[in-house]
């Protein structure tokens, strides 16, 4: 009989929240002592805004230490609420606090106004990047002036706050908490911890996890990481070996990273999409793109899609945010003696789909 891989699917899911956060120690000591007055029954009028990349580790951290902390928070996630953000949020608080939602908006605010005065609570704002400007302006204004609750940004945006209106932005009063990507040891330790969670014991072995740490430090994310783990289980379950082997984590690979990629644009404004297509589409062809001939492709990609014409400074601007996403790479190649260098431009290696 072979022996099972897989003990529980259960700590793969997205919405899985750990028993502990592995390392972030100085992130974690840092938000700690932020909201420790919180603890005591006392408010925080300061907020945080937490940044980093994809995977990184925001959301669960944040949530794991409001558990641990046991202080009264609600959870939200702009990205998910449908338009209307700013009410479909003071909706959800109205609703965390016992209230009933129905009315204008005016109306329920109002009503969070009283419930919440002088109160020690604490309201995360997840994915703010997702919401339009002019929602996040109104709900971020609106809980900093008129309430007394502490507000938790998260996103993948550094320069999010400098992009809100100048009132909202002196009355937000925050400190940033900066997540790094993951490096290859401390991915590893998540992945550890995950697996003992997840498998039998019999089923990897440290080398594998390693080799999955190997790959995902490539981005830096820690869900990569833990996808990673989950396909290569289920594929090890499926062609009924004993132990995940290397070969499960190369096929998981191929199948993750699309997944990966289609999740990672899925967010992106269509001019990003317009030029990783072209990048995806040459590469497929094997034919290098330079600068040059990038921003002629995706001039013609926005015109057969009726998106309009777009400038050479706001095509250097969507290639240098790409490039900061780690989603592609800028390559220099000489032309030989004297001839000067031609510039290329590359989808990330783990983006490309063999
Ligand atoms: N330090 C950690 N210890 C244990 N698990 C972690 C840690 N960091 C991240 N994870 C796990 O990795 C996955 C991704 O983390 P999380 O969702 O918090 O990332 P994120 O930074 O919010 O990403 P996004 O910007 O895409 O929302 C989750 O399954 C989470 O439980
Ligand atoms: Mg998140």
């Amino acid at each position: 009989m072979v022996m099972p891989i897989i003990k529980s699917r259960v700590p793969f899911a997205e919405t899985f929240i750990p028993p502990s956060i592995a390392d972030r120690e100085i992130v974690k000591h840092l938000i700690q002592a932020h909201l420790a007055p919180l603890t005591r029954g006392d408010i925080q009028p300061v907020g945080l805004h937490v940044v980093g990349g994809l995977g990184t580790g925001k959301t669960v951290t944040i949530k794991v230490i409001l558990e641990n902390l046991n202080i009264p928070y609600v959870y939200i996630n702009l990205n998910s609420l449908a338009k209307a953000k700013a009410y479909h949020a003071i909706a959800q608080i109205l609703q965390k606090l016992g209230g009933t939602p129905y009315g204008s908006l005016t109306r329920l605010e109002n009503i969070v106004k009283k419930m919440l005065s002088g109160k020690a609570f604490v309201i995360v704002l997840d994915e703010a990047d997702a919401c339009p400007r002019k929602e996040l302006d109104h709900l971020l204004h609106f809980l900093t002036r008129e309430t007394t609750v502490t507000v938790i940004l998260i996103s993948r945006k550094p320069e999010l706050i400098q992009e809100l209106a100048p009132d909202t932005q002196d009355s937000f009063k925050y400190r940033e908490c900066l997540f790094e990507e993951y490096t290859q040891q401390e991915l590893l330790e998540i992945l550890k911890q995950r697996s003992k969670l997840a498998l039998f014991s019999t089923a990897y072995t440290k080398e594998i996890l390693k080799e999955i740490a190997k790959e995902a430090e490539k981005i830096g994310s820690a869900r990569y990481a833990i996808d990673l783990l989950a396909e290569a289980a289920s594929l090890a379950e499926y062609y009924q070996t004993e132990k995940i082997t290397k070969k499960h984590v190369q096929e998981a690979l191929e199948r993750v990273r699309k997944t990966f990629f289609e999740t990672l644009i899925a967010v992106l404004p269509k001019t990003h999409k317009a030029v990783l297509q072209c990048l995806f589409n040459a590469e497929q062809k094997n034919i290098p793109l330079s600068v040059t001939a990038l921003f002629e492709c995706v001039k013609r990609t926005l015109e057969k899609n009726k998106l309009g014409p777009i400038t050479k400074r706001q095509f250097e601007r969507i290639l240098q945010s790409l490039k900061e996403r780690n989603l592609i790479f800028i390559k220099k190649v000489g032309l030989g003696r004297g001839r000067g260098f031609r510039v290329y431009v590359h989808l990330a290696d783990y983006l490309m789909l063999t």
